[in-house]
């Protein structure tokens, strides 16, 4: 309910256009009524002309205290007002005609106005009302830790920031049309008090039966949609993992597993969703008859009460009548309300994120990150992605310009180290600064303009390449993009491309080959033009050659940059200035420029030896250092 409550909130923002909204409506409801009483009118008068009696003027012998004839007194009253202003208006005749024509053109043309402006509305209050949550959902998607997606499902949080909002407009949407509904109800309501409200009572007895099975069906139908959604997520979770992965798939001959897989969810979907529709399907008809108990005990006391003379036969029809009409909106409120709870579910889910906390955030006093001057340095870092520590006190210092290798097997924490320079992760200990200024203490935005990233797994978005690479500087000329797709070795390969750099790398980069994907990563780099350049085994899927091209580009750029270069390949970190080999078992063995290393680490010690136990030419090497 908490959940409801924060979604109606939301709703708050928009409050001006939902009283728009309001008053739309009621001025609908009364325009839409207009016509038939100005018709009304008009026959009244065309009756009068010709000369015929007054059907209204019978003769009255009931009992004037009767409510059938209290109702007959008013709505002559009514009707005699009306047609004395419309005299007055309009005169007699056939002026009264037209004029009484003209007014219900407008009244129609107006009503046709007016059921536009409802109609834009509700589905303007709908959408903003999703399109504001989407968008809240999706901001603060951007601040969650980069820990939290290492952990969720894309496709969770992909439903979580358009499915389940897209619930909350369809809810909204039959809510707002049910908010029309109420003072028709009232109205009704009270007409039905003023005829009988002994009899009313009676028939309102079936109401407090009703919310019980209500209630229960409430629960149940909560816990489906629950499931169903839960299904769907794993649905396109599955479907987007299949598709993602469709080259392993057809090499593992899982075309059918994978097929078999998904039509078991698909199934399973089907089951949650029927059961939903079942239990809305049985509470409907259960509705009815509960009121139809009711209508049935007020036909039963209401027909002894005629027969006995209590009541006049016309005033019990028009209370039957009344009841009648009074069972298709609350039959409307009732729908609403099973729509209301199954939107619950996706209430929870959106409300969940926005709850979600990051835990790494700038603190409110964040100082500008200061340009690097001196030194970036690991003081004491222990790193624990929360399976036990990956490396424990580890402290070295990076001296500004200076290019520092990272070698050590796979796995033994050499990207996590970048990762923690970027504020990726925090470490559980220790810290790392910036001349002496604690990362933990600056803004996010000026600690990462300072650092250029290419990581391994080159992540291209689904747009022009030239795009990609403005992706390192936003607003760069296109002249500024080809020099660094030159410098980056892949300016002529994307020349010879159709659309040249207008191609589309496809999701992901999927329609270049992992070395072009990696080049197009560096010259994203290279144009960000940034001090400190962190290259995480960026040559790793270059061919030979354009590693060489790529690696003097890298060379070239990191003159007069600090750099951290993890190599992928012995030669890439040989000429750097000093080198951090890191251990077997974890944690810095030794750091040291290449000549002192072969000395003083056993470990780089048999890197080298294997090296050149191959006979190879060491600068383009490809043994991997794991
Ligand atoms: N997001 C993560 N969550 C949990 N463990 C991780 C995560 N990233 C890396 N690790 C673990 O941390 C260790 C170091 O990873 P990484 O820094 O990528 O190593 P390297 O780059 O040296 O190959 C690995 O054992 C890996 O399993
Ligand atoms: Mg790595």
């Amino acid at each position: 309910m908490n959940h409801l409550w924060r979604a109606i909130k939301l709703l708050f923002p928009l409050k001006k256009w939902l009283a728009l909204y309001m008053v739309c409506a009621i001025l609908l409801a009364a325009v839409s009524s207009a016509p038939l009483g100005l018709g009304n009118v008009l026959l009244y008068n065309l009756q009068q002309s010709v000369g015929q009696p007054n059907a209204t003027a019978g003769s009255e012998t009931a009992d004037e205290h009767m409510p059938q004839h209290k109702i007959k007194a008013g709505k002559d009253a009514i009707s005699k007002w009306a047609n004395e202003y419309a005299a007055t208006w309009f005169g007699t005749g056939s002026s009264l005609v037209y004029g009484l024509c003209i007014c219900i053109l407008v009244c129609l043309v107006i009503k046709g106005i007016l059921d536009f402006l409802v109609s834009y509305l509700q589905n303007y209050i709908a959408m903003r009302l999703q399109m504001d949550a989407t968008v809240r959902v999706m901001r603060h998607a951007l601040t969650l830790d980069i820990g939290f997606f290492d952990n969720e499902k894309m496709a969770d949080l992909g439903i979580r920031i358009y499915g389940d909002t897209t619930t909350l407009r369809t809810t909204a949407k039959v809510t707002l049309d049910m908010l029309e509904k109420p003072p028709y109800i009232l109205f009704l309501l009270c007409l039905a008090v003023y005829l009988n409200w002994q009899l009313f009572l009676l028939g309102a007895v079936g109401i407090p039966i009703i919310v019980l099975p209500f209630l229960a069906f409430t629960r149940k139908l909560y816990k489906n949609t629950r499931k169903a959604i839960h299904t769907s997520i794993d649905m396109a979770q599955a479907g987007g993992q299949v598709l993602g992965g469709m080259r392993m798939v057809r090499a593992y001959n899982a075309v059918d597993a994978e097929s078999e897989n998904f039509a078991k969810l698909a199934n399973r979907f089907t089951r949650f969703v029927m059961n939903k529709v079942v239990l809305r399907a049985i509470q409907r008809p259960l509705t009815e008859i509960l009121l139809s108990l009711g209508a049935i005990a007020v036909m039963i006391v209401g027909s002894n009460q005629v027969l006995n003379h209590e009541m006049d036969l016309s005033s019990f029809l028009t209370f039957v009548a009344t009841l009648g009409m009074l069972t298709s909106p609350v039959r409307g409120l009732l729908n609403t309300l099973g729509d209301i709870v199954e939107f619950v579910p996706s209430a929870e889910r959106t409300f969940e994120i926005l709850d979600h906390k990051p835990k790494i955030v700038e603190k409110p006093n964040a100082v500008a990150c200061p340009a690097l001057a001196k030194e970036i340095s690991f003081e004491n870092v222990t790193l624990d992605y929360g399976r036990g520590p990956i490396f424990r006190n580890l402290s070295f210092t990076v001296k500004k310009g200076e290019r520092i290798g990272i070698v050590g097997r796979t796995g033994v924490g050499k990207s996590s180290l970048i990762y923690l320079l970027l504020r990726f992760y925090e470490p559980v200990e220790g810290a790392l600064k910036i001349d002496g200024v604690d990362i933990r203490d600056t803004t996010f935005s000026s600690l990462r303009a300072q650092m250029a990233l290419v990581s391994p797994d080159t992540f291209l978005f689904h747009t022009t390449i030239e795009e990609n690479i403005r992706y390192g500087k936003p607003g760069a000329s296109l002249d500024a993009v080809m020099e660094a797709a030159k410098a980056a070795a892949i300016h002529d390969e994307i020349m010879s491309f159709p659309e040249g750099y207008q191609t589309v790398t496809g999701p992901g980069g999927a329609t270049l080959s992992s070395g072009q994907r990696q080049r197009v990563a560096v010259a994203r780099a290279i144009l960000r033009d940034a001090p400190i350049l962190l290259l995480d085994e960026a040559t790793s899927a270059m061919d030979t050659a354009s590693e060489a091209r790529v690696q003097a580009a890298l060379d070239r750029l990191s003159v007069g940059r600090t750099s951290i270069v993890i190599a992928h390949r012995l030669s890439t970190v040989k000429n750097a200035d000093r080198i951090v080999v890191f251990a077997e078992k974890g944690g810095i063995e030794a750091i040291a420029p290449h000549n002192e290393l072969l000395t003083l680490s056993p470990t780089y010690k048999k890197l080298w030896d294997r090296l050149a136990g191959r006979g190879d030419d060491a600068s383009t090497d490809e043994l991997s250092v794991a």
